[in-house]
């Protein structure tokens, strides 16, 4: 139920040289004792309870925990898809850092589609778009038609150069992640947020997946926080935060 700072379920390894100051700011995600329930009848049920990280640019965030404990609700608030009930959010951006808890809720679908990359657990392509045409939707919305050229260049390093013009129903689990994650990076979003990425994949597809989007935050000095039941795949992040202990 807790993450807070200091107690022994949020793990934070060294920094070491890889880590540059953001340009606006000296995080890239700062949570302070963040607070979220949900309504059961005329009870508040407590979900999250004074949680609190920060994630430099580079840098790779894993949730953890049994079903239940919170994780989609940490990264459902890291969209702004949910407020918290207490407590701050802030992502820093190329425009300044954006506290969401002020956003109302027009703005926070801005941020949303600008600064965000979702990658899910069950993939959620567009049926009816091809593979390329799923990549570059959220160039479209955000009328960036200047990244088209990187964004299908990604597509390519990902393995998928040869699939553009198939449909989703064609691919492979492995080939829809990797189509997702293409989609999730291409409008290059300050914070890429996962909920059970790799969940639907065997182990060799799993693997190779948390490499690219960890490798991708990495090099591009964005954030990624993703939610995980895969030991393998936390142990690669730079930060455990274990919830429902
Ligand atoms: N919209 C909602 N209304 C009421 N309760 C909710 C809502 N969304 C989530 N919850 C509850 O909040 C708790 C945390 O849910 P959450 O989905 O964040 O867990 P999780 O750690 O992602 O679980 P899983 O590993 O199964 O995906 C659960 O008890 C869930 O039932
Ligand atoms: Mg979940």
């Amino acid at each position: 139920m807790n993450g807070s700072g200091e107690d022994q379920a949020h793990v934070r390894k060294e920094p070491g040289e890889r880590m540059k100051p953001h340009p606006q700011s000296d995080f890239a995600v700062r949570a302070r004792s963040l607070s979220k329930g949900y309504r059961d009848g005329d009870q508040l049920r407590p979900v999250l309870n004074d949680l609190t990280f920060t994630l430099q640019p580079g840098e790779v965030l894993a949730l953890t925990g049994p079903s239940g404990s919170g994780k989609s609700t940490v990264l459902n608030l890291l969209a702004g898809t949910l407020i918290a009930d207490s407590g701050d959010l802030e992502i820093a951006t190329d425009a300044g850092v954006i506290a969401l808890g002020r956003l109302d809720e027009r703005a926070r679908t801005r941020y949303r589609r600008t600064h965000v990359g979702y990658v899910f657990q069950f993939f959620n392509l567009v049926p009816t778009l091809t593979v390329r045409e799923n990549v570059l939707l959220p160039l479209e919305l955000n009328m960036r038609p200047d990244l088209t050229a990187t964004a299908l260049e990604r597509l390519g390093a990902l393995g998928m150069q040869a699939r553009q013009d198939d449909f989703p129903e064609h691919l492979s689990g492995g080939e829809r992640q990797r189509t997702a994650i293409a989609r999730a990076l291409a409008h290059q979003p300050v914070l890429v947020l996962a909920d059970e990425p790799t969940g639907n994949l065997d182990s060799e597809n799993a693997a190779l997946v948390a490499e690219m989007l960890i490798g991708h935050v990495r090099a591009a000095d964005s954030a990624l926080v993703l939610a995980t039941h895969d030991e393998r795949v936390a142990e690669r992040a730079d930060q455990i935060l274990r919830l429902g202990d």
